[in-house]
């Protein structure tokens, strides 16, 4: 299966965003705390050199919230503040105006002290599609100006958004690697939906799906699929014995593969199977 996925517009976001981080006091990197690693761009921390770094562990109502406890503090032993969020509940990120404050206090002090009043911070949000930018910075700004929306890869225009006086957001469009170096990454990216389906062959992308929880944590199969599922099968036959269960089938009365990948996928996806990381630091 190829994982490639290189939109070119992604090299021109970043020679653009390379010119904006001139402007920035603070860089906002959002990734998805069931893939912090994947759901980095490489290019990040180059970009970012000299600048105070927010990491937000985004969607961490979909990961293993031991795992999250791990990358917080892989992360801030890097330098980075790191905020947990689940952004679609405005209270997981109540603080962080405050945060972004006490990131920058020196650029705030160094301000007063030359008599400069009232400049914002300037902070730049960066992260890959579908790792919830628009959603996180929506929640932050308290109102509806970026846009969601639910295909990777149509983050919106450069904008700049105030919140309050002491604030302002950069919002950058969506990027992600010209070229994933190994093939664990794009798989990663695949399996959290930040990937076109439409590329990819859903079946075989479910079954890598099935196999991780036959590894990591079988229980939490019967919990969804029934407590006679046999979680000792082999993926692909685990996979046409839960579309017979559920009586997922064909015209032709066969159990309907792609159907009931779809299904599974969108169920991992959304958490209905339970909160897993995929990766650890
Ligand atoms: P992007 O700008 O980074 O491309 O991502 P966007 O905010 O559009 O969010 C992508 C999807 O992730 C959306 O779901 C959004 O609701 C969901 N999402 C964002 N943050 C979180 C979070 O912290 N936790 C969870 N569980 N989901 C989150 P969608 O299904 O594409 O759209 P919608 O139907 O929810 O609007």
């Amino acid at each position: 299966m190829a994982y490639q996925y290189f939109p070119g517009h992604m090299t021109k976001a970043l020679r653009s965003m390379k010119e904006d981080i001139k402007l920035i006091d603070l860089v906002i990197e959002v990734v998805d705390a069931r893939i912090p690693q994947s759901s980095r761009n490489p290019e990040v921390d180059a970009l970012s050199t000299g600048k105070k770094r927010i990491i937000v562990l985004n969607k961490s109502d979909l990961s293993d919230p031991s795992v999250n406890k791990l990358w917080a503090e892989h992360f801030r032993q890097n330098g980075m503040i790191v905020i947990e969020a689940d952004s679609k509940k405005p209270a997981t990120l109540k603080n962080f105006e405050e945060t972004v404050n006490t990131a920058c206090v020196e650029k705030i002090e160094r301000d007063r002290k030359r008599g400069i009043k009232n400049r914002p911070v300037r902070c730049m949000v960066i992260g890959i599609p579908n790792v919830g930018k628009s959603t996180f910075i929506n929640t932050v700004s308290k109102k509806s100006g970026a846009k969601t929306g639910n295909k990777p890869g149509v983050t919106r225009g450069k904008q700049w958004i105030a919140l309050g006086k002491t604030i302002e957001l950069l919002d950058t469009p969506g990027i992600l690697w010209p070229k994933f170096e190994d093939e664990k990454t794009g798989l990663n990216l695949a399996l959290i939906g930040s990937m076109n389906d439409e590329i990819l062959d859903i079946s075989e992308l479910c079954c890598k799906v099935l196999e991780f929880f036959k590894n990591e944590n079988p229980s939490l199969l019967k919990q969804r699929y029934g407590d006679d599922l046999d979680t000792e099968l082999d993926p692909p036959a685990m996979l046409i014995k839960i579309a017979s269960k559920r009586n997922v089938i064909t015209k032709g009365n066969e159990p309907d593969i792609n159907r009931m990948s779809s299904i599974i996928m969108e169920e991992f996806r959304s958490g209905k199977i339970g909160r897993v990381s995929l990766e650890r630091p």
